[in-house]
């Protein structure tokens, strides 16, 4: 065994103690080796991840921050804590920096108790329309705390009308205004958003979870360079990092922020998800990071020509970033649900997705959505993203079509090979 994504000690002490989770772990590495991975909120992390995320920095109690801790032992934590501080607001330009959160929906939560009090407004974009449900969905426990209202994108241009968002926070005062999304192919006008909150006397913040490894990279406009109070972006997605979250927000928010986090929500920070934080930052101030971003873009720009070109009705009509929605109720005829089951026959995993103002409800909606972050950070570029697009387009006109599925699934599988995923290289083979 060579692989270096797991230490072989302890790979041999899990087969040993337990064959059921072993064997679907190893089920999992040939599943993400063989299969185009193209949900837009993924990728691959770096392997040196993989190396921290094992590590014995998961054994550590650090609750506090570096230099006031209530437990000992701290002359390591403090010091990869320190350095992921410092390395997020270099690479964001940011004030201040706090990488304690556990995921991508503490983070938000944490922001809005730092800068709000229970039932005060907060202005966010409607999840049927590319919103998140962090930003206020009435399932969740925020919904019961504060005051949500939305702004949506316009049918049929799929876009976001800035004069209506403005005459949305004019009648409802918002005190936090969010821009952020889950499935909106465009950029974001940082600037005309500013200038709303600045002239209802809204503070205003940035989830850029999706996004962030694009902003990190100088492939997309970074928020905070537009004056934004506080920018927020989990760190598995395009960032290529441990599962987490990081805030980053003006200095005179820096005490609320970090009071929220800790004690406010959270007890021990993850030390060994912290670690590979820090690691993560590092190799996102690379020319390769840069490269990796811009290519995320050009991919999904090929991967959306190619579409359209077949016949896909995208959403917006294209994209400007790194995942794109299609329209298959009207483009193809079917449901999402069906699209996203018929294309994982062929080894390519997405999402079902509701497209703005679905007439159809959420388990059979009437779009995709997927993006090329994964697919980008394999090696795939433009050569593969055109032929992706022909195999969607197969798939999607004749999704019941099981011979040509499974021709289409041996084309995945042999484009694949020749792209392995990063840290798992040798899985399966090697295991042997
Ligand atoms: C914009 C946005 N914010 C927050 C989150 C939540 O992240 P997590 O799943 O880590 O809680 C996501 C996850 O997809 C997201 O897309």
């Amino acid at each position: 065994m060579t692989n270096f994504t797991y230490s072989e000690a302890a790979l041999d002490r899990l087969r040993a103690s337990d064959s059921d989770v072993f064997n679907a772990l190893m089920r999992e590495e040939v599943r993400q080796s063989e299969g185009i991975e193209l949900i837009p909120s993924e990728s691959y992390c770096f392997p040196e991840v993989y190396a921290l995320l094992g590590s014995v920095f998961n054994n550590k109690y650090a609750e506090g921050y570096p230099g006031r801790r209530y437990y000992g032992g701290q002359e390591n934590t403090d010091a990869i804590e320190t350095l992921a501080r410092d390395r997020a607001k270099n690479v964001f330009r940011a004030e201040h920096a706090n990488v304690q959160p556990l995921s991508g929906c503490a983070m938000n939560e944490a922001v809005y108790f730092a800068l709000l009090q229970p039932g005060d407004v907060i202005l966010g974009m409607d999840l049927t329309h590319g919103g998140h449900l962090s930003h206020g969905h009435p399932v969740t426990n925020m919904f019961k705390v504060f005051k949500y209202v939305r702004y949506r994108t316009e049918i049929p241009s799929g876009l976001i009308d800035l004069e209506k968002v403005r005459q949305i926070a004019l009648e409802t005062k918002p005190k936090l205004i969010i821009c952020g999304h889950s499935s909106y192919p465009r950029e974001y006008d940082y600037a005309g958003f500013r200038k709303i909150a600045d002239e209802v006397g809204a503070l205003i913040m940035a989830d850029v979870s999706h996004m962030g490894g694009l902003i990190a990279g100088g492939a997309l406009k970074n928020p905070l360079d537009f004056g934004f109070d506080v920018m927020t972006t989990t760190t598995h997605k395009s960032l290529r990092g441990p599962r987490g979250g990081i805030i980053l927000c003006k200095k005179q928010h820096a005490s609320a922020i970090d009071k929220s986090v800790f004690p406010g929500m959270q007890g021990g920070p993850h030390m060994h998800q912290i670690a590979a934080m820090a690691t993560m930052l590092k190799l996102a101030q690379t020319d390769d990071y840069k490269a990796y971003a811009a290519q995320v873009l050009t991919n999904a720009q090929v991967l959306a020509q190619a579409l359209l070109a077949g016949g896909a009705h995208l959403v917006t009509g294209g994209t400007e970033n790194h995942l794109l929605v299609i329209n298959t109720a009207t483009g193809f005829g079917i449901t999402g649900d069906i699209a996203e089951k018929a294309l994982d026959k062929v080894g390519i995993t997405l999402n079902k997705n509701v497209i703005p103002d679905d007439p159809n409800p959420p388990m059979k909606p009437s779009g995709i959505r997927f993006g090329t972050p994964a697919a980008t950070s394999r090696g795939m570029g433009e050569g593969e993203m055109k032929q992706l697009a022909n195999i969607m387009l197969q798939v999607l006109r004749a999704p019941a079509d099981e011979a040509l599925l499974a021709k289409l699934r041996e084309e995945t599988r042999a484009m694949c090979k020749r792209f392995p995923v990063p840290g798992i290289e040798n899985g399966k083979e090697a295991r042997k």
